[in-house]
């Protein structure tokens, strides 16, 4: 009997000790869920083809809309490339980019990253944002350079689902070689 009250109260402690634990990790699933790291995918065709054709396109909400201004406004010299565009072609991928950047998105990602942003700084980088630099600060510069991945901006060379727009943290595999 003795023995059997003892059972009983470890288990009740346990229960008592353990669901503030639980508590908290549902908080936290929350906040992962819906609207965290998820942005979903990319959607217009045009900027799919155009914008894509180099390296990954890009969500157009991982930057504030004056950056993607600027970026569009300067494609005959893109990083070292020409990438201009046909005026049509140009104002309709400027439109969705603008219609759908940070400052449009409930994302908790989006939210970070404009708070990381001085207010009338338009980086021209996602990988010059302060929230990109945090987020990968455990990820060493030679990291970068491996030959599967090449640079920081190859995005889906290590975030399996980054076409989908998931950023998830549990979802990154980083290439060995
Ligand atoms: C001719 C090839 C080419 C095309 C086409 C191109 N880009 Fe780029 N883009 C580059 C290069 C090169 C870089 C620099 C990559 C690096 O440093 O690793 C770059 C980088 C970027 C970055 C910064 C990535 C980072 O580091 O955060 C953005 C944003 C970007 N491009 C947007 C666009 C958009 C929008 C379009 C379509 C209008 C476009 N690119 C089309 C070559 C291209
Ligand atoms: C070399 C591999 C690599 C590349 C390339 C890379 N990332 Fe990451 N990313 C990581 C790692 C590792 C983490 C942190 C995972 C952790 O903390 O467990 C991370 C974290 C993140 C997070 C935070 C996710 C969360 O759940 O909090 C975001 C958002 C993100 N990356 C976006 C990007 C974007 C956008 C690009 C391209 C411009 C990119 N990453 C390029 C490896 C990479």
């Amino acid at each position: 009997m003795k023995l059997k009250q003892s059972y009983y109260l470890t288990i009740l402690l346990i229960c008592i000790l353990s669901a503030p634990v639980l508590a908290s990790e549902g908080r936290e699933g929350n906040s992962r869920g819906k609207g965290s790291s998820i942005l979903g995918p990319v959607t217009n065709s045009a900027y799919l083809k155009e914008c894509g054709a180099c390296h990954f396109a890009f969500q157009p909400q991982l930057l504030p809309r004056r950056s993607w201004e600027k970026i569009m406004g300067t494609l005959d010299n893109h990083f070292g490339d020409s990438a201009t565009l046909d005026e049509a072609t140009r104002t309709g991928i400027l439109d969705y980019l603008v219609n759908n950047s940070a400052e449009k998105s409930s994302s908790r990602l989006s939210g970070k990253l404009l708070a990381s942003i001085g207010k009338s700084d338009a980086p021209l980088r996602i990988t010059d944002t302060g929230y990109f630099k945090r987020k990968h600060d455990e990820v060493r510069a030679a990291v970068f350079k491996r030959k599967s991945i090449g640079t920081a901006s190859n995005c889906v060379a290590c975030h399996l689902t980054a076409e989908k727009g998931d950023f998830d943290e549990h979802k990154v595999k980083i290439p060995k070689i």
